[in-house]
């Protein structure tokens, strides 16, 4: 090769790195301050609601939340991966799954101080888009349309990463907007979904909480105007969740304003990316004329804790942390690559994180974008060899059981569908309900159907 031809395919190669960008997800932290090990498999953590944490090592239990062992380990491993991020993006709930008496507001903010004193420790120079959980208020889940102590005192923990702007919307409604790395033509979006959450008595009954809906849709419009790309960042999701048949996290009307302003705005909104499963999953937009527009990407937690949702098999994880690619011009999501724990492994040998897996190969496709997702999906919808891959991904390689017939339209039904109508239909023409064999679907359904009416 002619050295002019190597210096220009040199240039070029260049060109194609400095069009990529890189940035962290990490999610449910969950830290639990009072895990310790002990003789008594009770009482190693108090998130595992006195089921026996069996298995419990230095790094955790799958009955319970994480140790600071394991959040140090978590936020240590990104750094030794990926230590010069574009920027990272934390979607929330710090703290354990214990009842609301033992934990209170200044306990509360104690635990968002340490996962934000370690984070800021670790990158200092790293940007962090920063979103609150429902976990991350006293007493959880009730979030306020308006100003309160938690959000005051979390502004100031997070003045580092807020513009003056930020701070000043954040202290009302907790949520904010900002230009993605200050860069002209690129926005950041940080919503506080926990207000939309069923879960919240403030806002059960009010139309548009925190007048959030009215000013999201504002500030897409304008950045529609100023031909700006828009990432959108949250904790609690619109859509079902796909480990529950049936269970949705909002409230219907918001979940169908939610959608509605997605289909609105898509063509500015390039991804979304949301926590509060623990699981690995993720969430289709698609036009009125069934064209895929947008994808909701829900990232696994750090914490391994099994959830006590009745309904729900063994429904605890591995942690996990995941890395996104992106073109910094367009903001298209290139790859999205997933690091785990296994924990079983981390606690008899070492405490290991290791690539899980990467996006593109794993289900052959050319990038993340929605064309590809949608094509992702109908491949798990089709052919059992990449549902099953989805499934063990789906709980972070912890439950390699299969997923049959009724696994896979919760699944998919919730993977397509983030209306709630849409969803059932798409049950029922999985036949989900009907031709599915065996009692237990049935009992699950109606169990569901009396816990909803609680
Ligand atoms: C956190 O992890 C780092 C890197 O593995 C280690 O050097 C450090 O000692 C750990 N800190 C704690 C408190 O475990
Ligand atoms: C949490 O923060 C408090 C107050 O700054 C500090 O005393 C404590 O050592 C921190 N805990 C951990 C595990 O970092
Ligand atoms: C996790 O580690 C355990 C113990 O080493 C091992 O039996 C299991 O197969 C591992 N799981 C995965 C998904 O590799
Ligand atoms: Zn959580
Ligand atoms: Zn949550």
């Amino acid at each position: 090769m002619s050295t002019v031809r190597l210096l220009l395919s040199c240039l070029l190669f260049k060109l194609v790195i400095a069009l990529s960008g890189n940035f962290w997800h990490i999610t449910d932290l969950h830290w639990d301050p009072s895990y310790k090990l002990t003789d008594n498999p009770e009482l190693v953590c108090a998130s595992s609601g006195r089921r026996p944490a069996a298995n419990a090592g230095k790094f955790g239990d799958y009955a319970c939340d994480s140790p600071w062992l394991l959040i140090n380990s978590s936020v240590y491993a990104m750094k030794e991966i990926l230590p010069d991020p574009d920027f990272i993006v934390w979607t929330g709930d710090d703290t354990p799954h214990v009842p609301n008496e033992d934990l209170g507001e200044e306990k509360v903010v104690n635990i968002i101080s340490n996962l934000t004193h370690i984070i800021n420790q670790v990158f200092p120079n790293t940007k962090v888009y920063s979103a609150l959980g429902n976990h991350d208020y006293h007493p959880k889940s009730q979030l306020p349309a308006g100003p309160n102590y938690i959000y005051e005192r979390t502004a100031e923990m997070w003045q580092d990463w807020l513009d003056p702007e930020s701070q000043k919307t954040f202290k009302k409604g907790g949520f904010y907007t900002e230009k993605l790395l200050n860069r002209a033509g690129f926005r950041m979006l940080v919503l506080n979904t926990n207000l939309y959450y069923d879960q919240n008595k403030l806002t059960r009954n009010t139309i548009d909480p925190a007048g959030q809906f009215i000013w999201m849709d504002r500030v897409l419009t304008q950045a529609a105007i100023d031909k700006e790309k828009v990432y959108i960042i949250g904790h609690v999701p619109p859509g079902f969740f796909e480990k529950k048949r049936g269970k949705p996290w909002f409230m219907p009307e918001f979940n169908s304003l939610y959608l509605h302003l997605i289909q609105k705005h898509h063509s500015v909104i390039l991804g979304q990316f949301f926590g509060h499963h623990h699981t690995d999953s993720f969430r289709m937009f698609y036009s009125s004329e069934g064209s895929p527009i947008g994808t909701m990407f829900l990232s696994p937690g750090v914490t391994p804790w099994k959830t006590t949702l009745p309904g729900v098999v063994d429904g605890a994880n591995n942690p996990g942390i995941r890395l996104f690619e992106y073109d910094t011009q367009t903001l298209l999501v290139k790859d999205v690559v997933t690091y785990y724990m296994n924990l079983t492994y981390a606690n008899a040998v070492q405490g290991l994180w290791e690539k899980e897996y990467r996006l593109t190969e794993s289900f052959r496709v050319a990038d993340a974008s929605p064309a590809s997702m949608h094509q992702a999906l109908q491949r798990i919808a089709t052919d059992r060899c990449y549902l099953q891959k989805y499934y063990e991904f789906n709980s972070v390689s912890y439950d390699l059981s299969e997923c049959d017939r009724g696994c896979r339209a919760d699944h998919v039904c919730a993977a397509r569908e983030v209306d709630f109508d849409r969803y059932e239909r798409c049950l029922e023409r999985e036949g989900a309900a009907a031709v599915y064999g065996g009692m237990l679907p049935l009992l699950s359904v109606a169990a569901s159907l009396l816990l909803a009416n609680r």
